[in-house]
């Protein structure tokens, strides 16, 4: 009897990683979960932390510590690498430049090891290291992949949830759309709840919930990284769970719907650039982008996330 082994390796072993790893182990996502970090002593006491839960979890991954080449045999990479100790204040973007030198560093080094599978990148800022993954990595678009505005739109929902009487935000289908930063917006002209335009579903139930602060709510879900970066000094949760929710959906091939920053080739009339809006997720990695007809605020917010985005790409592969 055959069966396909799945290989997940994740690379960059601090807060997000250790949570991205934590799932995975606790919901048998994969068979394999190779760790790699550039402390390699650290990794391999985290592998064998993980190896002495194993009885306790509902299968048996294997969990060991590698170096980074060592992950191009991963049908799926994790990258939640970030500079050491670096302290941000104000934006994500401030982790751009170690972001990116990491990223010309292991980048080729994957390459050279023949990796052709699929990463997936948290590693801040998302948009722009997501790009540049693509170009480094000479991979198809639809195998580099950022988790972008994931888990920012599952905030909206939750955001969306809380005003309107604690329907479950699965049931409640609504995007941040843009930079996984400051300039992302919500699409509000496609919020459904129950398949209910979130309009109509406003205005039938006013008595209820009167007239709701849009503004608030798409800032709340905007900023909501940042409200729990002040308290902890990082994020890591959220973020290692949508890491693990991503291989998990490529290696069951869910095609499920999730935004996510995907490198465009005019979907939304622009290219060069990756940029967070929902996609098809399965096999193959993005098995579709889905084109929301935007209105005409919401366009010329896409363009201006978007401007962002492609100006620091410039700088970065200048
Ligand atoms: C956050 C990090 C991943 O928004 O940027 O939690």
């Amino acid at each position: 009897m055959s069966k396909t082994i799945r290989k997940v390796g994740i690379v960059g072993i601090g807060n997000v990683g250790k949570a991205a790893a934590s799932a995975i182990v606790h919901e048998n996502i994969a068979d394999e979960l190779y760790l790699s970090d550039i402390d390699s002593e650290r990794a391999l006491g985290e592998a064998w932390d993980f190896a002495d839960s194993i009885e306790l979890t509902p299968s048996r991954t294997r969990v060991s510590a590698v170096p980074v080449e060592e992950l191009a045999a991963c049908d799926v990479i994790l990258v939640s690498v970030t500079e050491r100790k670096k302290v941000i204040s104000s934006s994500r973007l401030e982790l751009l430049k170690g972001s990116a030198a990491i990223a010309y560093d292991i980048v080729p080094k994957l390459k050279k090891a023949g990796f052709q599978g699929i990463y997936v990148i948290a590693t801040n800022p998302c948009d722009i290291i997501t790009y540049l993954f693509y170009k480094l990595s000479g991979l198809p678009r639809k195998q580099v992949i950022g988790t972008g505005t994931a888990l920012d739109s599952m905030r909206l929902r939750r955001q969306i949830s809380e005003v309107i009487g604690s329907i479950d935000p699965r049931s409640i289908s609504a995007y941040m759309i843009g930079e996984h930063g400051d300039s992302q917006f919500a699409a509000w002209s496609h919020v459904t709840v129950g398949g209910k335009p979130f309009d109509e579903y406003e205005a039938e139930n006013a008595d209820r919930f009167g007239t709701i602060d849009r503004d608030n709510v798409e800032e709340a879900a905007r900023h909501f990284g940042w409200e729990i970066h002040k308290r902890k000094g990082n994020t890591q949760f959220g973020i290692g769970n949508q890491l693990a929710f991503f291989a998990k959906s490529i290696l069951n091939d869910a095609r499920v719907i999730t935004a996510a920053s995907a490198v465009q080739e005019g979907e939304y009339g622009r290219d060069g650039l990756s940029i967070g809006v929902p996609i098809v997720l399965g096999r193959n990695g993005i098995e579709e982008i889905i084109h929301l007809n935007l209105n005409e605020k919401e366009q010329k917010s896409f363009n201006a996330s978007a401007d962002l985005i492609k100006k620091y790409i410039d700088q970065t592969l200048a």
